[in-house]
């Protein structure tokens, strides 16, 4: 294994924990990093593939880190809000892409009052680095009037339940340390109790390694390779699209 692919591995699985030793601190550092740059390529193809029509849809998307993912929503015509807990990350993603609307929210602790609803919340990232996935997940349910749309780790555990993790302080984690592990029968219930009783998955998984793990039912949330990420699709009333299916 080259040593770009070992510190790469080191960054995905660890960077995710806590890691004492190596933590990036500037959001360059984090974002721009060549597997998260990665990632994102694979997660926006990705996207392509589920046949949902985003055109000229409103746009949050939440923990946006430095603004990566918005260009797909804003190439397709859509007005985009992106909102992150971190001000350092807001700060490069305006130097960035200053047309880009953009505010520092805690969607766990700040009040969002005053934010509108949106036809689309797009959340990929996020919800594991948070304390209570429950009151996230509920907030993001309110903020949407049509998709919600969210990747996140997971814990492989059939049962509803939350594992809950301690990160590091790198820009791109929990932020304050304090994250989850939810499993996807977890996600499922919230959300359906939230009254999106609709939940799909793409058909095609994104082409990264975090996408394609194998169930084993042993509470974990990364194998040697990678983590193990989920995506989920959410609406109140069925979406009819070529690429996706039932969760
Ligand atoms: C792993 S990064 C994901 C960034 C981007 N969405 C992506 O997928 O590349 C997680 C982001 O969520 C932000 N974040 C963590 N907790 C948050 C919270 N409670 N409210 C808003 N943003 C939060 C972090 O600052 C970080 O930018």
């Amino acid at each position: 294994m080259s040593m770009i692919h070992r510190i790469t591995n080191f960054w995905k699985i660890n960077g995710a924990t806590s890691s004492p030793k190596f933590i990036f601190r500037k959001p360059e550092d984090v974002f721009d990093y060549p597997a998260a740059l990665e990632i994102n390529k694979a997660r926006l193809a990705n996207l392509d593939t589920l046949g949902i029509a985003f055109r000229g849809k409103s746009v949050i998307d939440i923990g946006c880190g430095i603004g990566h993912l918005a260009g797909y929503f804003t190439a397709k015509n859509c007005p985009v809000l992106c909102v992150d807990g971190r001000k350092e990350n807001i700060r490069i993603l305006k130097s960035r892409y200053p047309q880009l609307p953009a505010r520092v929210i805690d969607i766990e602790r700040s009040s969002l009052r005053g934010l509108k609803k949106f036809d689309i919340v797009f959340c990929y990232g996020l919800l594991y680095h948070t304390e209570n996935p429950a009151l996230v997940l509920e907030r993001m349910c309110k903020l949407c009037k049509d998709i919600l749309l969210i990747e996140t780790v997971i814990c492989d555990y059939d049962k509803p339940l939350v594992r809950f993790e301690e990160e590091t302080t790198a820009v791109n984690q929990s932020l304050t340390t304090l994250a989850c592990r939810p499993t996807i029968n977890f996600i499922r219930l919230k959300l359906e109790k939230s009254g999106f009783r609709y939940l799909y998955t793409p058909k095609i998984l994104p082409d990264y390694p975090d996408f394609k793990f194998k169930f084993k039912n042993n509470l974990e949330f990364s194998d040697k390779e990678a983590l193990h990420r989920k995506i989920f699709i959410a609406a109140k009333s069925k979406i009819r699209a070529k690429g996706i299916m039932p969760l």
